[in-house]
């Protein structure tokens, strides 16, 4: 496990003397592998935030450490890699990235009131278990398969999908959503499950591509959307790709090539629109290039963790949760409040587009609930 050597950076720049221990923070994600994009994006997000605290003098007049820990998105890792944090005497956790991995995480962390903040798993499962000290700061997959599925059935009014996933708790949970969201005039004409890490998809491709639809949507990760996309060029489906927050990364547009051009995303609104997240996108960008989807939700979510631990004046999971439920947040995404879940009260989906090697928001919009 690495241990990320901010603190004495962000002390000598601010000239603050710490006397006291470290509160240290773990973030938790696919650090290296296939997903490792994702993961190294929100690292990078919480150290920035981290090194920012720092320079304030720290929290509770403690420096902020980071301690980073690799799941590979693999849900057993995680739990090994939760274990992992709480005998590092961690005060809260950024993470996991992938629902899979959260979901048996939080349940470590709950059993030793820690606070844990997901930036970016969006199964209904990780906060509608009633856990009081699980949060998230994206959306749920209940909302954005139907804003998905509303986009499908009146904007593109389509009438023949195939849906795909990769037997993901996340992947297979939000084609779920997508399916019950469509419109009654809508035939799904082919539903599967694809293996996570293959590298042919064309058996399958071939049989959703016997069936005509208008669309096919992917409940996935963007390496195996990325492949998919290649493959489906390559065998002649040219129907509209349609998947969510995890294909939508520069990355998927890498593997993808040419294929990727049309590809519509689900995903929250655009960062370089909303004048309160300026800054954080300047001093990302300068640090660490362009910042990726989530790099942003894991900057807002170690905020409110700190901004928690300071309010509570403690490092109590309980009292951390507490703290962060009854505060409303002010972050680079702009205000954030939560339910009684965990749960963010405003998430809008909007709907991105793959358009000349890059994805840009769509103009039409759909309601979310
Ligand atoms: N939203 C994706 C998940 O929940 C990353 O797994």
């Amino acid at each position: 496990m690495k241990r990320a050597t901010l603190i004495t950076v962000a002390t000598l720049a601010a000239g603050v003397a710490f006397a006291a221990e470290p509160i240290r923070i773990g973030v938790c994600g696919p650090l290296t592998g296939d997903q490792g994009k994702q993961g190294q994006d929100m690292l990078h997000g919480v150290e920035l935030a981290a090194a920012e605290w720092n320079a304030r003098g720290g929290v509770l007049r403690r420096p902020v450490e980071v301690i980073s820990g690799d799941d590979q998105h693999d849900p057993r890792q995680a739990r090994s890699v939760a274990v992992k944090m709480v005998n590092s005497g961690v005060a809260g956790v950024i993470g996991h990235f992938n629902s899979s991995c959260t979901i048996p995480a939080s349940d470590v962390y709950t059993e030793n009131d820690i606070v844990m903040i997901t930036p970016a798993s969006t199964n209904p499962q990780v906060t509608d278990r009633g856990y009081a000290n699980v949060f998230r700061v994206c959306g749920r997959d209940d909302q954005q398969g139907r804003v998905a599925a509303r986009y499908a059935t009146d904007v593109l009014k389509v009438k023949m999908v195939a849906v795909l996933h990769d037997n993901t708790t996340y992947g297979k949970g939000l084609a779920d959503e997508f399916k019950k969201g469509l419109g009654a005039g809508v035939t799904v004409a082919y539903y599967g499950g694809i293996v996570q890490g293959d590298l042919d998809y064309k058996a399958i491709l071939a049989n959703v591509k016997a069936k005509s639809p208008d669309l096919w949507f992917f409940g996935g990760i963007y390496p195996e959307a990325g492949r998919l996309a290649k493959q489906a060029r390559e065998i002649g489906l040219s129907a509209v790709l349609m998947s969510g927050d995890g294909t939508i990364d520069p990355e998927f547009l890498k593997i993808a090539g040419p294929a990727a051009e049309g590809t519509i995303c689900t995903f929250g609104p655009d960062p370089k629109r909303l004048p309160s997240a300026k800054a954080f996108l300047a001093t990302y960008v300068k640090q660490y290039g362009e910042a990726g989807p989530y790099s942003i939700y894991a900057y807002d979510a170690v905020n409110i963790l700190l901004e928690g631990i300071n309010a509570a004046k403690t490092t109590s999971g309980t009292k951390v949760a507490e703290a962060i439920r009854n505060r409303e947040h002010h972050g680079a995404f702009g205000s954030i409040t939560f339910d009684e879940k965990g749960d963010v009260r405003v998430s809008p989906y909007v709907c991105w587009k793959a358009e000349k090697g890059v994805f840009v928001p769509c103009d039409a919009a759909v309601s979310a609930r």
